[in-house]
Parts: C-alpha cells; structure tokens; sequence
C-alpha cells in the first residue's frame, strides 16, 4: 500500500466518521475494488475437488455452479429492473447504497459480490499464517492469531440460521469479527457490521451440509486450513 493510498484511507475513514453524523454513507471507498468489482461470475479460480477434505468437490460445483451463479443472473435482472448502470456503478457502490433498492437487489448483489470473495479468501494448500503488518495487526486486536480464530468462528457459530462470518478492517484502520445476515455483507449500508472485508465465510448450510451435516463448528475448524493469507494481504490498508 502506498503511502498516498495510506493517506487517503485515513482521510476517507475520517470523512466517513463525520458522514455517519449526517446520514451519509460511513464507509470509505476503498473496498476490494481491484480484486472483487465485477457483475459477472468469474470463473472458479481452482479446480472443484482442490479444496478437498475440508471442502468436498461436489459442494464446491453445486456452490459455484448453482447458488452463486443463481445470484449473479438474479442481480443482472434486477439491475436491469431497477436501471443500475454496470458500467457506470461499481459493485462496491451498489453496495455502498443498498439501502435504496429492492429485496431482491440487495439479496442477490450480496450474494455475488459475497461468493467472488469467498473464492478468493481459500487456496489450495496452505499459506502459513498471516505475516508482517497484518499479523501485527491481528495480534494488536485480537492478542494471537489464535485470538483472532477463536474471536472470528465465535461469530461464525453464532450467526443464527444463513450468514456470514467476517474479519473487516473498519474505517478507523480497527480489526474487527463479526458476521451478517443472509446475504448481506459489511460493505452494505444497512449492515450493523461495518467496514473493509478483508476475510469472509459463508456459513449457508448449502456451503457445508453435503459433508458436515449439523457440525457447523468442524466446518469452520477446518476451513482455516484453506485461508489464502496472501489475498487477506491484499485486502488490508497498513
Ligand atoms: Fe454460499
């Protein structure tokens, strides 16, 4: 991260404080725009059966193939209902301004722009562990990198019925777990949780049930296994 891209962070976070107070958007613009801005699904960037044994091959193909594919057509047609130009309007700022749109647009604009991130927060193999300024942040928020495990599948396990779990970088550089409903996704206007997703799992049964059944808690054991601390990186502003 640059220096100026630094400064503006921090000056776009302040904005976003002073904007809370007047009923603006709190986020800054500087969500995962390089990396998870597009309408269209991209392809899977590994094989099906690459995360196997945490993640079977035949959830990760209905997972792609059905339910996130589903969420990108039904967010085309409501793009095309409710006239967001995707030419113009990036899908940071779709959701930025969620608020004003349709169910049906904040459900499925979640769902693909929460799935284009899923994908690329698990690799094959595994990564080690967070390093650098990152791993220093985690440890100054949550104390470890076992800290910061047992804070964020706490609100993975919590999260009552579909949802999803969250490590964000807040508009004030804080690291913060946490997890929303259904489809909905920090960027989002309307969500209590707040900020820069910098890692995100999909706790929908449909994302685990295949080979888990009920263990929810054991999915998110072992999908640790899979975090791509290079992209998580990637995400966060240091
Ligand atoms: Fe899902």
């Amino acid at each position: 991260m640059t220096q100026y891209n630094r400064r503006q962070f921090i000056k776009q976070g302040s904005q976003a404080t002073l904007a809370a107070g007047v009923g603006m958007s709190i986020l800054p613009n500087i969500a995962s725009a390089e990396i998870v801005n597009t309408y269209a699904q991209q392809p899977l960037p590994y094989a099906y059966n690459a995360l196997e044994p945490y993640i079977d091959a035949t959830t990760m193909d209905i997972h792609y193939n059905k339910h996130a594919a589903a969420y990108a057509k039904n967010l085309a047609e409501a793009c095309a209902a409710e006239n967001v130009n995707t030419q113009t309007v990036s899908l940071d700022n779709l959701m930025q301004s969620i608020g004003k749109y349709s169910a049906k647009m904040r459900n499925n604009g979640g769902g693909h722009f929460n799935h284009e991130f899923f994908w690329k927060c698990m690799k094959p193999g595994s990564t080690g562990g967070p390093n650098g300024k990152l791993l220093t942040a985690i440890q100054q928020s949550f104390g470890s990198v076992d800290g910061f495990k047992t804070k964020f599948a706490d609100a993975a396990k919590s999260r009552f019925g579909s949802g999803w779990a969250w490590l964000v970088q807040t508009p004030n550089g804080q690291l913060v777990c946490g997890s929303t409903p259904n489809q909905d996704n920090p960027l989002m206007d309307i969500s209590e949780l707040k900020g820069k997703p910098l890692l995100g799992l999909d706790v929908w049964e449909h994302a685990y049930y295949l080979k888990y059944q009920n263990k929810r808690p054991d999915y998110i054991t072992n999908w640790f296994n899979l975090v791509d601390w290079n992209f998580v990186a990637t995400q966060f502003v240091s």
